[in-house]
């Protein structure tokens, strides 16, 4: 891990007795974007999971998805959701798939807080634009309708977060302001 999170302390960034806000959402909703926005604004740790994960295999998503499979990189979710657990603080993103699984999101909520950032597929596609071919369930042949099928498979859990935002109604500085004002209630 990086050396904000070995010296997490009280009153640090990473302060471990206070809770996390957790972005959730589709690929493309912004979650990387407006945490990473947000986590400046509040002067408070940013950990994007996808990241932490490339960083640790040494290796991208797409190749960790094409040489260990789906379940390996889950299993690192897990192993990184756990870690998270003896800090606090932090403003998280991780991938959009995160949330299906109940026992990990439990690992950190409560106390932590969920955040989603709602989007439509359609308009995920266009913001993801080339983009989408970094995230391999989106690397097939067709995107949109994968797309779709997540946000079928998936919009019931994502609408279980504690917060909804739905960027559809803001620019990215609105949704920003939004989550800004979220993550530092205490509510
Ligand atoms: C995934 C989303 C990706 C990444 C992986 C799987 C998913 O992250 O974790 O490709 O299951 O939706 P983003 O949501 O940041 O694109």
């Amino acid at each position: 891990m990086t050396a904000t999170f070995r010296t997490s302390r009280p009153g640090s960034a990473a302060d471990p007795s206070r809770p996390h806000v957790i972005l959730v959402g589709l690929p493309g909703s912004g979650k990387s974007a407006v945490g990473r926005a947000v986590a400046t604004q509040l002067d408070r740790t940013f950990l994007d999971f996808d990241l932490e994960i490339e960083r640790r295999e040494g290796k991208s998503i797409s190749e960790i998805f094409g040489e260990q499979g789906e379940a390996y990189f889950r299993a690192k979710e897990v192993t990184l959701t756990k870690e998270l657990q003896q800090f606090g603080n932090m403003i998280l993103a991780p991938g959009g798939g995160w949330i299906m699984n109940p026992d990990v999101v439990g690992l950190l909520r409560p106390p932590g807080r969920l955040i989603y950032l709602r989007v439509q597929p359609e308009t995920a596609l266009k913001r993801l634009g080339t983009r989408r071919s970094l995230r391999p369930l989106l690397s097939r042949p067709d995107p949109g309708g994968e797309l779709q099928r997540l946000y079928e498979q998936r919009r019931t859990v994502y609408e279980t977060a504690d917060h909804v935002v739905d960027t559809e109604l803001y620019s990215l500085q609105g949704v920003i302001e939004k989550v800004r004002e979220l993550a530092s209630s205490r509510a």
